[in-house]
């Protein structure tokens, strides 16, 4: 109220004239002031600043009794003004600091972003030059390791080669027939009987290397099967033996033609226990003639499938030409004899010797 009453004064002293019953700040006063309306002069200016000096305790009761609710709603408002112009004064203060944050946040998740995002990719390519050459290395051992591998399946290969080998009868692929000696005492390692059957003889027992007889089996059922009568007339023979029937051969027929056709002891591979006589039905019981039949024909096509091969063919250097005496060296050593045309004692023993580990395959 005071402020108001300054405020008046000044307008009345910036106007120059004192206050009439016509202006609007009068008519004012009178309000506040619950003056009557009165057609009497009002008070000037200067009255009312003393009226309102003189104020007492009643009329100012009076003035907030009627004007107190209203006053203290203005007031409020003013209040509530002022505090929501103060807040959001602040609001607006915490909002362009948030806002710098924020932006400022921004900026920094920015920045960091594309570190990381460099560092990745740095990482990335760093890894992945460590993986190749990780792979490198590991296709390097794993090189080194087939060669490894190689070697000891070489090795290991040639172990068994060797340990085949010092279980094979070297003796079963020389070449004997006046060339290399069985002493008295050679005997293969194992004999088997050949079933009667298959001999030519039903009295006198036929022997053969226990290992040969199933191919020699072998070939005799392959040519029964196609028809062909297959006999063996003599196999394996002692050292004894063949000096016995060199002996006879030699007063029958003289030690010359003897020696045409029968090894002297200790050079018939029939001492081997892996060679045999065939003969067959038609010729009488002898061996001569062989050559004309079907058994022999069917032989020199067949019998190298089952490793044996004809040990004396037509003009050898060491007997006469004998188409009953076959002898198993082999199914790969005869295949390829068979390929080739040769004969067995037209190779090198070197050549020969090669074929002694596969003599059983
Ligand atoms: N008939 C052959 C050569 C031998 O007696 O062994
Ligand atoms: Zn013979």
């Amino acid at each position: 109220m005071t402020l108001f009453c300054l405020g008046s004064n000044l307008v009345i002293w910036w106007k120059g004239k004192d206050l009439n019953s016509s202006s609007i700040l009068h008519r004012l006063y009178r309000l506040i002031l619950l003056l009557p309306k009165t057609k009497e002069k009002l008070p000037t200016h200067t009255q009312f600043l003393l009226y309102l000096t003189r104020m007492n305790r009643d009329s100012i009761l009076t003035f907030l009794k009627q004007w107190g609710f209203t006053l203290l709603i203005f007031l409020l408002l003013i209040g509530a003004s002022v505090y929501g112009y103060v807040r959001i004064t602040s609001l607006n203060q915490n909002i362009a600091l948030l806002s710098n944050r924020v932006n400022s946040l921004e900026t920094t998740l920015d920045t960091t972003a594309k570190t990381l995002e460099g560092s990745i990719k740095e990482t990335h390519t760093s890894l992945s030059k460590e993986l190749s050459q990780e792979k490198q290395k590991s296709s390097a051992i794993e090189e080194k390791l087939g060669g490894v591998e190689q070697e000891v399946g070489s090795i290991s290969g040639t172990v068994g080669t060797l340990e085949k080998l010092s279980k094979t009868d070297p003796e079963l692929l020389q070449k004997y027939s006046k060339v290399f000696f069985l002493n008295e005492h050679y005997a293969p390692e194992r004999l088997v009987e050949i079933p009667v059957d298959y001999t030519y003889s039903n009295t006198r027992a036929e022997k053969i290397h226990a290992s040969i007889s199933p191919r020699l089996l072998g070939v005799m059922n392959a040519a029964k099967a196609q028809n062909i009568t297959l006999y063996i007339k003599s196999a394996y023979r002692s050292f004894e033996e063949q000096k016995s029937l060199k002996s006879v051969y030699s007063v029958t027929y003289g030690s010359g033609t003897a020696n045409q056709f029968s090894a002297d002891q200790g050079y018939s591979e029939h001492q081997l226990g892996t060679t045999v006589d065939f003969i067959t039905t038609g010729l009488g019981g002898e061996l001569a003639g062989f050559e004309t039949t079907g058994a022999y024909q069917w032989l020199l096509n067949n019998a190298y499938k089952y490793g044996f091969v004809l040990s004396y063919p037509q003009n050898n250097s060491y007997y006469v030409f004998e188409p009953w005496h076959w002898r198993y060296v082999g199914v790969e050593l005869a295949a390829y004899l068979k390929n080739q045309n040769k004969n067995f004692y037209g190779l090198d023993q070197r050549d020969i010797d090669a074929y002694l580990v596969k003599i059983f395959d």
